[in-house]
C-alpha cells in the first residue's frame, strides 16, 4: 500500500543521488544508469538533426547546394590560406594541402608519387584523398580549424572546388554543387589507391619490396575456450614524441583524477617521467585562466612554459612585463593575432569577447604566470 512516508523518503533519496552525482562524487558514479530514471531526456529531431551531417562516399547525406571555383577562391583567402598557404602549398605551418599529383595520376586514379621509389617531398591532402565525400564532410565539420562550422554549404561546396581546380581536377570556371561530385570523384587522382594493406607509418608498407612484409595496424582472432582473462590496457608515450605538443599536465584541468603526464623534462633517452599533479607548481592565477584558454582554443598553439606553434606564455608574460600599457597591448593581439614578433608562424585572429581577452591579457601582463 502506498504510505506517504515511504514516498517522502524516496523522493530524499533520489534527491541526494541526483545531488551528488551533480557533484562528480564516486559514490554516485558507481552507481547503475537505472539508478538516475527521469534524469535527462530523449533529444529532439532538431537537436538529433544538428549532429546528423555525415557525408558518405556514395554521397548519401550531401545538403543541396552549389559553389563556384572564385567563390572558393575567395574564402579560401579570408579564412584558410593564413594556416593553408596561398595555393594550398604551406609546409611550414601545416603540412601541405595540394601537390604532387599529375596528370597521369588523373587518368588512372593512383598517385604515383605514393608508390615505393616515387617519394615525392611530401604527403599531400591532393595526394591521398580517395574519396572526395571525406574532403567535403572534413571542411563541412572542422575548418575552418578556429570557427568550425562557420561556413555556409554553398561556400564548402566552393572551397572544395577551389581546392580540386588548384589539384588540376576542375578547370577555373568550375561550379562544384551536390549534382557533380560524382563527376569529379571520377577525376580524383587517387580515387583507386584506397588500401588496407599498410603499417600506420609510411616507409614499409609495401609487401615484398625489399623482403619486407605488410602487417596491419591490428590483429585479432576470436577465442573461444581457455581464453586470456584480463588485457590490461595502457597508454603511453614514445620519449620522441614527449613534448611535441608541449606540457601535457598544463593543457589539463588542475583537479579531478586526470591531471596529465609532465612531459616537458626529461626528454629523449632520460627516463620515463611521472604523472605529477599540476597543482605544487601552477600558480592559483594560471589555474583560474585555464578555462578561457581551453575554451578559446589558445592551448592548440600555446602552453604555459613551453613553445608549441606559438611562445610560452611564460615568454610572453617575460617579454612585456615592464610595458606600461602592456595589459592593452596584449589584450588587443590576442584578437588580432600577428606575426614576425616570434617566428615566422603567424597567429590567426581570434573570435573572444572583450572581457576573455582582457583576462588573459591581465594574467599575462601581472606577473603570475607560472
Ligand atoms: C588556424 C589555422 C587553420 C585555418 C585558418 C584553417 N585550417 Fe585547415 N587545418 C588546420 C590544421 C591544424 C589541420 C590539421 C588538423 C588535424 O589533423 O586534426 C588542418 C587540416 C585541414 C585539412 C585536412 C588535411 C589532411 O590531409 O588531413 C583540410 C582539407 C583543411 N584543413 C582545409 C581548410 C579549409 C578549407 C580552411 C578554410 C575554410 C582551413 N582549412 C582553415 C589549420 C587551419
Ligand atoms: C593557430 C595557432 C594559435 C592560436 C589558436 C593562438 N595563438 Fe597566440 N600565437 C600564435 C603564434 C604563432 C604567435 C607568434 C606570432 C608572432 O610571431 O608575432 C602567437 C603569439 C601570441 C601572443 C604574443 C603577441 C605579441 O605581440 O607578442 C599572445 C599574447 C598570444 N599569442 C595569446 C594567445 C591567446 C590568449 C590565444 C587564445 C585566445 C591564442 N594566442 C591562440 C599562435 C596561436
Amino acid at each position: 500500500m502506498f504510505s506517504f512516508k515511504k514516498h517522502v523518503w524516496i523522493s530524499v533519496f533520489v534527491g541526494m543521488t541526483a545531488l551528488l552525482f551533480f557533484c562528480g562524487s564516486t559514490f554516485a558514479q558507481k552507481n547503475q544508469a537505472s539508478d538516475f530514471a527521469g534524469i535527462g531526456r530523449t533529444a529532439t529531431s532538431a537537436e538529433v538533426k544538428a549532429w546528423d551531417i555525415d557525408v558518405r562516399p556514395d554521397f548519401k547525406g550531401l545538403p543541396k547546394g552549389a559553389g563556384s571555383v572564385s567563390l572558393g577562391e575567395q574564402v579560401w583567402d579570408g579564412k584558410c590560406a593564413s594556416c593553408h598557404g596561398t595555393f594550398g602549398e604551406s609546409n611550414q605551418v601545416f603540412f601541405q594541402l595540394v601537390g604532387f599529383t599529375n596528370q597521369k595520376d588523373i587518368e588512372k586514379g593512383n598517385v604515383q608519387s605514393l608508390q615505393m621509389g616515387h617519394d615525392a617531398p611530401a604527403r599531400t591532402m591532393s595526394m591521398k584523398l580517395s574519396s572526395l565525400s571525406t574532403l567535403w564532410d572534413y571542411i563541412n565539420r572542422a575548418m575552418p580549424w578556429t570557427a568550425p562550422k562557420s561556413l555556409s554549404t554553398d561556400e564548402v561546396y566552393g572551397v572544395t572546388a577551389y581546392l580540386m581546380n588548384l589539384s588540376n581536377v576542375v578547370p577555373d570556371n568550375f561550379v562544384l554543387s551536390d549534382k557533380n561530385m560524382a563527376e569529379v570523384q571520377s577525376k580524383l587522382p587517387n580515387r583507386n589507391g584506397m588500401s588496407t594493406k599498410h603499417t600506420m607509418w609510411p616507409g614499409k608498407e609495401l609487401n615484398g619490396v625489399d623482403g619486407l612484409k605488410a602487417k596491419p595496424d591490428t590483429q585479432g582472432s576470436r577465442c573461444m575456450k581457455d581464453c586470456a582473462v584480463a588485457t590490461k590496457v595502457v597508454s603511453s608515450i614514445p620519449a620522441y614524441a614527449m613534448n611535441a605538443h608541449g606540457n601535457l599536465v598544463e593543457q589539463n584541468r588542475a583537479w579531478g583524477s586526470v591531471v596529465g603526464l609532465n612531459t616537458s623534462t626529461p626528454m629523449l633517452g632520460q627516463d620515463a617521467p611521472q604523472a605529477t599533479s599540476s597543482k605544487a607548481s601552477t600558480s592559483a592565477k594560471t589555474i583560474d585562466v585555464m578555462p578561457l584558454l581551453q575554451k578559446n582554443t589558445c592551448l592548440a598553439c600555446h602552453a604555459v612554459a613551453t613553445k608549441v606553434m606559438g611562445p610560452a606564455f611564460k615568454d610572453v608574460a617575460k617579454k612585456y612585463a615592464n610595458h606600461a600599457d602592456g595589459e592593452s597591448y596584449l589584450a588587443g593581439k590576442i584578437k588580432s593575432g600577428g606575426s614576425g614578433l616570434w617566428g615566422s608562424i603567424p597567429m590567426p585572429p581570434m573570435s573572444i569577447s572583450d572581457a576573455e581577452s582582457k583576462k588573459i591579457a591581465q594574467w599575462l601582463s601581472q606577473g603570475s604566470v607560472d
